[in-house]
């Protein structure tokens, strides 16, 4: 846990900074050593499947510029000498190691977080001072970098700018971030980070439904129902009085429907479990070349091959009045609590027994047809 090395619990954490206010945690990866190099991140910004920006420019000069990825070695080679930011979001998904680095936020739930972007910058480089409206923990990977905040600041965004620039803006307070130094913001604090040299910075980015997202994904998920949730209906009705009119009683009415769309509590955790497992995703899990039969899969494990999260898939668990319902990107799946437990852990899942339990094979083969895990050899 990042708070192992510093004199601050996880439990103090939450309770006095998380959602609240900004903390620097000075050497919480000590000798943090990141695993992918500047080389390996350019490598994958040119990758098809990667989601990457390339910004150029500074503050308060204001000469932005934005790129999107895939990238090519060209590219790169035409970059200035400073202020320059290459960005690369999910690549936790990108390279399945890095699920040890991400282990030390399971303090966290685990659909709380939503990846892990790397940026790599050239002494200068920055995306400019702007708000973001998720918390996010800034590790300091590889040189300096300055992070200047404000936690009161002018709204008013850089007009016809693609980037969502403050501006202006001025810093409360700055640190310079060595190495495995950390930086927690909360949402909503206006930041500013400048490398000092050559500098890669890994974020880990928390994820927040709004209500309008739920909303709106409700209403997709209502709208694929036999009953829709509902319908407008008024057995009450008296004679229309003045021509036009939407009377009163109409609005509660229609209130009253959309506050109260239908839904029991096994189909709001249907609903919930669905949608918590696939926000935020950019790609679904593919499915294997060919499908896997529980036998060959009790076999793999006899031999010593563990089974691998896709790290596409999120994977949660919802516990209901009997058992517990697993959700794998979108996908329901019925097991006990503490199978679904096994399920969601990567350290438990690896060292799982089958023994005879004939249930749990025929769920993890299907797991692994639709694509959400895979064998792998240790
Ligand atoms: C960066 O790493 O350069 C920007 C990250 C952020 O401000 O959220
Ligand atoms: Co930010």
């Amino acid at each position: 846990m990042i708070f192992d090395n510093v004199s601050l619990s996880s439990e103090q954490f939450l309770a006095d900074y998380w959602q609240k206010k900004p903390l620097l945690i000075r050497q919480a990866l000590p000798g943090f050593t990141p695993e992918l190099d500047s080389n390996d991140i350019a490598g994958l910004a040119c990758d098809e499947l990667s989601e990457s920006r390339l910004i150029t420019g500074s503050f308060p000069k204001h000469d932005w510029q934005l790129r999107y990825g895939p990238f090519s070695d060209a590219d790169f080679s035409k970059l200035p000498e400073s202020n320059w930011t290459l960005l690369v979001q999910d690549v936790e998904k990108h390279y399945p190691p890095l699920r040890s680095l991400m282990q030390e936020f399971s303090f966290l739930p685990r659909w709380r977080i939503d990846d892990l972007m790397v940026s790599v910058a050239g002494p200068g480089g920055s995306v400019g001072p702007h708000v973001d409206q998720y918390d996010v923990f800034l590790i300091q990977a590889e040189g300096h970098r300055r992070w200047e905040i404000a936690e009161d600041y002018e709204t008013e965004l850089l007009p016809d700018c693609e980037l969502n620039v403050l501006r202006r803006f001025s810093a409360e307070q700055d640190w310079l971030l060595e190495p495995g130094d950390i930086l927690y913001l909360p949402p909503g604090v206006a930041h500013h980070g400048v490398a000092q040299d050559d500098c890669m910075t890994w974020s880990i980015g928390m994820r927040a439904p709004s209500r309008a997202e739920l909303i709106l994904a409700l209403g997709e998920w209502l709208s694929e129902k036999e009953d829709h949730g509902g319908r407008y209906g008024d057995p009450d009705l008296s004679i229309a009085r003045r021509i036009g009119e939407v009377e009163g009683i109409t609005l509660d009415r229609i209130g009253e429907l959309l506050r109260s769309p239908g839904l029991g509590d096994e189909e709001f955790t249907s609903f919930l479990g669905a949608f918590l497992s696939r926000y935020r995703l950019a790609h679904d899990p593919a499915p294997p070349a060919s499908r896997l039969k529980p036998a060959v899969l009790l076999k793999a494990l006899g031999r010593g091959q563990v089974l691998r999260h896709n790290p596409w898939t999120r994977m949660l668990w919802i516990e209901t009045e009997e058992n517990a319902r697993v959700f794998a990107a979108g996908s329901e799946f019925p097991c006990s609590v503490e199978f679904a437990e096994t399920l969601c852990d990567p350290d438990r899942l690896c060292q799982w027994d089958p023994g005879g339990a004939k249930t749990e094979i025929g769920l993890l083969c299907d797991l692994v047809n639709r694509g959400h895990l895979y064998l792998e050899q240790l």
